[in-house]
């Protein structure tokens, strides 16, 4: 019989060590917020795919859409023979994403194809080159997201040149603000600070767009104070600049609104969906007004499988299931507890340095001392380990890797969440941090 162990002796004899793995188990199957692997141990699942399982592992009208569509035809190539699910899901996006403005959405295969896409229509529709990016952001792995993205290692490292034209500006990260100063003394010097960066570091004439993630997902669940983005926003907008909210890991009800920006009452002009959009499926959207999105000329925009009419009767099942399942009022419900919970670990534990988090996108950064702030990365590395043998998944996050970042599905039981969290304060206890 095969075991974890030795599929993992087969993994290592034939998959290099660059793809990486946080877990050393292999699944047999999945339901819900529960992963059982081939030893038939149970996980209640805190990962959920790295954000992609918001709808829950396998969801029956999910499932039932996937089989109906495979027995139909799965692949002509949109570009090739059109099919109705593609422009289905389209005017989905257009209806459900902020902005009354007029919008059109075109599809791709994952979130960094979405990020490629996004930045070549702003380009275009602008005739600009340069981009503004933010410290501690993730935009993908394929170059030029690589590129936008601000983890040295292990993402960039040794992975260079990088593509030109991409300039870096601090985030709202209030915790570890880059200027030393406290919301809200420092009257959102963070945002302000975009009309500097243009005498120091780029001139606006130049610049396509600003590309902005509306909470780090990667960078470690950090929330921008609530008035960051019209600031932002008002200042690309002046400057003919275009604003792309990065949703890939904030959208799809991960926030308690379907995406994170509602919460600021900004309407990009493009946004950026994956991850949970397809409900496992690969599945990328990009969506935006309707003058920029048409601005590229027929046959500058697509891909061989970009649209798959799998993922698209997918995506469509993922959305009327949000709306059945009341899936934004079950993540506040989620948020809520969770947030609650870690907060009484930050007044149990000194090795919590912060808790913030905006919906069920919540975060627990860990510090080896309060004052220092200094990465606790290693004991957060432990405190993985130690929950994945008490039965629950987890991932970590942030430039340091020192924060947890829960993205259970959020279909998860009461009882499911409870447990997971008791295992993680249970985690902590055992790991007895000073
Ligand atoms: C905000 C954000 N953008 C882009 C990406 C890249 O998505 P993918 O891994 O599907 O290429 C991610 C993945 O984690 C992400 O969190």
């Amino acid at each position: 019989m095969k075991t974890n162990e030795s599929l993992i002796a087969e993994r290592n004899k034939h998959i290099p060590q660059g793809p990486f793995n946080t877990h050393p188990i292999f699944a047999a199957k999945a339901k819900g917020a529960m992963i059982t692997d081939i030893e038939g141990k149970e996980y209640i699942d805190f990962a959920g795919g790295i954000g992609v399982n918001n709808i829950g592992h396998c969801d029956d009208e999910v499932v039932k859409a996937i089989q109906d569509q495979a027995a139909k035809y799965i692949h002509t190539c949109f570009h090739v023979v059109m099919y109705e699910p593609y422009v289905e899901l389209a005017k989905k996006m257009n209806e459900i994403t902020p902005g009354t403005f007029p919008k059109k959405t075109m599809f791709a295969n994952s979130g960094a194809e979405g990020v490629e896409n996004a930045v070549k229509i702003a380009r275009h529709a602008t005739g600009r080159p340069a981009l503004i990016a933010f410290e501690d952001a993730f935009h993908g792995r394929t170059l030029l997201a690589l590129s936008l993205t601000s983890k040295m290692k292990p993402y960039k490292f040794g992975f260079g040149p990088y593509a030109p034209e991409v300039y870096r500006m601090p985030y709202a990260y209030c915790y570890r603000c880059a200027f030393g100063l406290e919301y809200p003394s420092c009257e959102l010097h963070c945002a302000y600070f975009l009309k500097d960066f243009f005498n120091t570091h780029i001139s606006p004439e130049q610049v396509g767009a600003l590309i902005v993630e509306p909470v780090l997902g990667e960078g470690g669940f950090v929330v921008p104070p609530k008035e960051y983005f019209k600031v932002l926003k008002k200042i690309c907008q002046d400057n003919g600049i275009i604003f792309i909210a990065d949703e890939v890991q904030t959208g799809f009800g991960r926030t308690a609104r379907m995406f994170a920006i509602e919460h600021y009452e900004v309407a990009p002009d493009i946004i950026i969906t994956a991850k949970s959009i397809g409900g496992g499926l690969p599945l990328s959207a990009i969506t935006g007004k309707a003058e920029i999105m048409d601005h590229p000329q027929v046959g500058g925009l697509g891909g061989t499988f970009a649209g798959n009419p799998v993922a698209c009767r997918a995506a469509l099942a993922v959305i009327e299931q949000f709306e059945r399942k009341k899936l934004l009022q079950k993540g506040e419900e989620i948020g809520k507890k969770v947030i609650k919970r870690f907060r009484e670990f930050y007044e149990e534990y000194s090795i919590v340095g912060d808790v913030r988090g905006l919906g069920a996108m919540v975060g627990m950064e860990l510090v080896v001392d309060r004052k220092t702030k200094e990465p606790a990365t290693a004991f957060t590395k432990q405190l993985v380990a130690k929950c994945r043998e008490k039965g629950l998944l987890m991932i970590s996050a942030g430039t340091h890797s020192n924060i947890i970042r829960p993205l259970m599905p959020l279909v998860i039981t009461d009882e499911q969440l409870e447990r997971g969290l008791k295992i993680i304060g249970e985690g902590l206890d055992e790991l007895n941090p000073s």
